[in-house]
């Protein structure tokens, strides 16, 4: 059966395991692992902008061994100019793999029922599941390895009903941590996503919380993280993002809050003296550089452990 990584928990907790690991290890031999030997190519679709995503899926293709070909959504213009099952078919026919960022989720799980090869989230309006295991890999290194991971705490501050809250959740849970959303009434993440987290944080010993006090969300925490107000797509106006999420902003008081080792995360961009100051993300505690190059080291790791299970690697 053709595997995919739609959302989080695609993955269950060994397997997640596995492909941190091997994160790991790639990342240690960086240019050592060829399953796209061929070349094989990889379809990299946009449906919305990128600089992270389009670098590291790039790269990382190429180090593969593999082809990236990057197709810009505005030109494709997937669901609108051609259904999004013809598109699958079209492209399941030629490339190894599919890499696609884009609006509903209901989009990439109709393109993966289709496609036939593996298809990757790289961001949808719900998840944002590569940026969570580069997040995983990330608080892995400062604890030693991945079996570090679990009881572990992470607070995120900020837009509970995003795609990144929602994969802290199922990623955070999936890998047996702690996670506390701290966000506004109005803003909390979709009850399905938040019941999901809860049964899988039962299974691995870890557990899940949304509050709206910031001071509780990050008390104690190991890892605190916070996102955009606005996500794109989200309509919202600077002024009404202000007044939502101002209480939940990382500065250097609520970050005293967590444990002195804690670490700080954002998957970037970052829009300092938004939801984080400039003192906390040059500070001595962010890892946000770390976490923004383990994109390609975490990416890698998927589409290799994908495409051994579509029987290609
Ligand atoms: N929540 C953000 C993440 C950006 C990587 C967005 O969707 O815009």
């Amino acid at each position: 059966m053709v595997r995919h990584l739609l959302r989080d928990d695609d993955l269950n907790p060994a397997e997640q395991r596995q492909v941190l690991e091997l994160a790991w290890r790639m990342k240690e031999d960086r240019f050592g692992v060829h399953p796209l030997a061929g070349p094989r190519s990889v379809a990299v679709i946009f449906d919305k902008p990128t600089l992270r995503t389009q670098l590291s899926f790039t790269l990382g293709v190429v180090e593969l061994g593999g082809y990236p070909m990057v197709v810009d959504g505005n030109l494709a213009q997937i669901g609108v100019r051609e259904s999004i099952a013809d598109t699958a078919r079209v492209i399941g026919r030629q490339a190894a793999a599919i890499v696609w960022r884009t609006y509903d989720q209901s989009r990439i799980e109709e393109m993966a029922q289709r496609s036939g090869v593996p298809v990757v989230n790289a961001l949808t309006d719900q998840f944002h599941p590569c940026q969570v295991l580069a997040d995983l890999l990330t608080v892995a290194e400062q604890h030693d390895g991945v079996e570090g991971l679990p009881g572990l705490t992470l607070g995120y501050l900020g837009d509970g009903a995003n795609n990144m809250a929602h994969s802290y959740l199922l990623g955070g849970a999936t890998a047996g941590m702690h996670v506390r959303i701290g966000t506004p009434a109005g803003r909390q993440p979709d009850p399905a996503i938040l019941a999901d987290a809860q049964r899988i944080a039962a299974v691995t010993g870890g557990s899940v919380l949304v509050t709206d006090d910031p001071a509780a969300a990050v008390a104690g925490a190991d890892v605190v993280a916070t996102d955009t107000w606005v996500s794109m797509g989200d309509q919202r106006a600077a002024d009404e993002a202000e007044a939502l999420f101002g209480p939940f902003r990382l500065d250097a008081a609520r970050l005293a809050g967590a444990a002195p080792h804690a670490v700080v995360l954002h998957c970037l961009p970052a829009y300092r003296g938004k939801e984080i100051t400039d003192e906390v993300i040059e500070g001595p505690q962010s890892v946000v550089f770390d976490e923004a190059e383990n994109r390609l080291h975490a990416q890698k790791a998927v589409l290799t452990w994908l495409l051994e299970r579509a029987g290609e690697g």
